[in-house]
């Protein structure tokens, strides 16, 4: 069933009533430094315990733990359901539903225009400047033709502090735009900005319909790091965006699949030589976003993959989000360090075309694969494997090649097919990727990890450089379906998530549980450093737990000196990332 309400038209009633005001009319509110309190209206109470934030715009009570939104209250208090509230209160602050605000708007096209002229100085400096010599050497190197060139609008920046700067000034365009855009930085002292991007080769990021709305730019040699992006605007959202769509989506109708790479040089290298349904996801995981994009013009994709790399579990993992939305979906294994852009310079496009065409649907890959990582002989083996297939097969909407996959499986793990219909019936509907997430689960929690959640919370900007760290199963159970959310959100770009979350959590508990926090932590929260470092710590838990149960494989895969092997390689790639993320986390989060 469709939501009744977009999210955009529940957050518009929610801002446009005041919880002061709406708790107002049923109780008398009094100051209390930032906050406002009463007796509380679910329980007996003789000393004020109820309390209302006006800056979060959340209730809780810290006598019987009640809490949420103007909405929750709503619902408690006139015992209405979520949407019975959502029109109530929508009529009350006189809302129509959904209207555009024409200022944003015209924003919005300024900074199209903005992205538009900055592409073309771009390329001007790419092909026509002095400067540019550099970069056009490298194009050269690389062979990426002149045509390539001008197809994707490919570009450098000028090795100057000012240059789009002052380029764009003389446009008129104001700084401050330029900042909102992510093409210059506000100097720390001193007031002022700065180019973001310089003396890089610059890819411009397109959406749909052809329109920059950010850039990549990579530079010329071994330096780090090899890419800068643009950071997140009004325009561009991190995982919104497939690369290579505007000029890939005719040919990936014609074709009847979508071909997915890792990397801009390799959409750039594909489409040059005739491989033109090719888009790729700049590296980081997959969205749901970007699914449902490729959606509109195909429901098969073929995922080019490095079968050789140490992540193989998570990037399996990471396309489950085709398999909900109910993609057919194949891998293409490259020879060992190969990339599609080297693979098909060494050998051709159509030798490419051949590889996607003979690659074999995902779970007959993760099927072998899996039975390479874990012993089947050995019970244990036999179960790990089992889960990690079901994970995948409860996806599958198709009741025919579900049945297939569960006999294929029970065939190579030497059990009957009822067997694994039995475990099969077990396992819970996979959780709907909805706002609602799982109930609570009892349990200690780590007053560390509440910590870090907190100082998340109120700090938006910061979440988001660290997100791609931070992985909910190493928080206590209670706080995962939490994290789970806060994850979702702000991936989806809803902040201030300490103003969307109470709202998203419709589960009562959680949500009670949650503006407990947010209200309770008013000044007491950690610094920025104490929070990377919690965040560290967490990394180096499941990165060591991971390590731990490699080394457990490798005791119980004795003589299979194969496998060993590649879970020595597993470990190794593991230990240097153990060395390695402090240092990462550090210069992600900015410090
Ligand atoms: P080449 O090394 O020139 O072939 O680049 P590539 O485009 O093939 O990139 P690669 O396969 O190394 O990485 C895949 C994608 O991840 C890139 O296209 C970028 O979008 C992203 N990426 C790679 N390195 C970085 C980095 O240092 N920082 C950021 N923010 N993104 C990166
Ligand atoms: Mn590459």
């Amino acid at each position: 069933m469709a939501p009744l309400f977009s999210p955009d038209q529940v957050d518009l009633v929610n801002s446009s009533n005041d919880i002061v005001e709406v708790v107002s009319q049923y109780l008398p509110l009094k100051r209390s430094g930032r906050n406002f309190k009463a007796l509380c209206p679910f329980h007996s109470e003789k000393t004020p315990s109820f309390t209302v934030s006006p800056d979060k715009q959340i209730f809780h009570c810290f006598g019987c733990g009640a809490g949420g939104d103007v909405f929750s209250f709503v619902m408690r208090k006139e015992n209405m359901t979520f949407p019975e509230a959502v029109r109530y209160l929508a009529r009350r602050a006189n809302v129509q539903l959904p209207e555009a605000d024409p200022r944003a708007a015209s924003r919005r096209e300024k900074l199209f225009e903005l992205h538009r002229l900055a592409a073309d100085y771009f390329h001007w400096g790419l092909t026509r400047s002095r400067a540019g010599e550099r970069a056009r050497e490298y194009l050269n190197r690389r062979e990426i033709t002149k045509d390539s060139i001008k197809t994707f609008e490919i570009g450098y920046a000028q090795p100057g502090w000012e240059s789009l700067l002052n380029r764009a000034r003389k446009k008129g365009y104001p700084e401050e735009l330029l900042v909102e855009a992510g093409l210059v930085i506000k100097r720390e002292k001193g007031g002022g900005c700065y180019d973001r991007f310089r003396d890089r080769l610059i890819v411009p990021v397109r959406d749909g319909r052809g329109r920059t709305i950010a850039f990549g730019g990579r530079v010329l040699d071994d330096s780090l790091p090899k890419y800068i992006n643009s950071p997140e605007t009004p325009l561009f959202r991190k995982g919104g965006i497939l690369f290579g769509i505007d000029r890939a989506r005719v040919r990936i109708g014609e074709a009847g699949e979508a071909i997915i790479g890792e990397g801009y040089f390799d959409v750039i290298r594909a489409h040059q030589e005739g491989v033109e349904n090719m888009v790729c996801s700049q590296g980081t995981a997959f969205t749901e976003i970007q699914a449902q994009v490729l959606k509109r013009y195909t429901d098969k994709v073929v995922v080019a993959f490095d079968a050789d790399q140490a992540g193989t579990a998570a990037a399996l993992r990471g396309l489950a989000v085709f398999l909900e939305k109910n993609f057919e979906v194949r891998i293409i294994v490259l020879p060992p360090g190969e990339d599609p852009d080297s693979f098909i310079r060494k050998h051709s496009g159509p030798a490419f075309e051949k590889l996607a065409q003979e690659s074999r649907p995902l779970l007959d890959f993760k099927l072998d694969w899996l039975c390479k990582q874990y012993d089947i002989a050995a019970d244990r083996g036999r179960m790990s494997v089992a889960r990690q297939m079901l994970e995948s097969i409860s996806l599958i909407e198709n009741a025919v090649l579900r049945e297939t996959y569960l006999r294929k499986l029970a065939g190579r793990l030497g059990v009957s097919p009822e067997a694994v219909q039995e475990e099969f019936g077990k396992r819970k509907p996979p959780a709907p990727p909805s706002r609602t997430p799982a109930a609570v689960p009892e349990g200690k929690i780590d007053k560390y990890q509440l910590r870090l959640l907190k100082y998340l919370m109120g700090n938006d900007t910061f979440f988001r450089r660290v997100e791609e760290e931070l992985y909910p199963d190493v928080f206590s159970p209670p706080l995962q379906p939490v994290v789970t959310l806060m994850l979702e959100l702000i991936r989806q770009g809803q902040v201030p998530l300490s103003k969307t979350l109470v709202g998203a959590l419709r589960d009562r508990r959680a949500q009670e549980m949650v503006s407990g926090w947010l209200l309770d932590s008013d000044g007491s929260g950690p610094e920025v450093g104490e929070a990377v470092q919690l965040i560290i710590n967490l990394a180096r838990k499941r990165v060591r737990s991971e390590l731990l149960r490699a080394r457990r494989e490798l005791a119980a895969r004795e003589g299979l000196e194969e496998d060993r092997a590649l879970i020595l390689r597993r470990c190794a790639a593991l230990q240097k990332e153990l060395q390695s993320l402090p240092s990462r986390i550090r210069e992600k989060a900015g410090l």
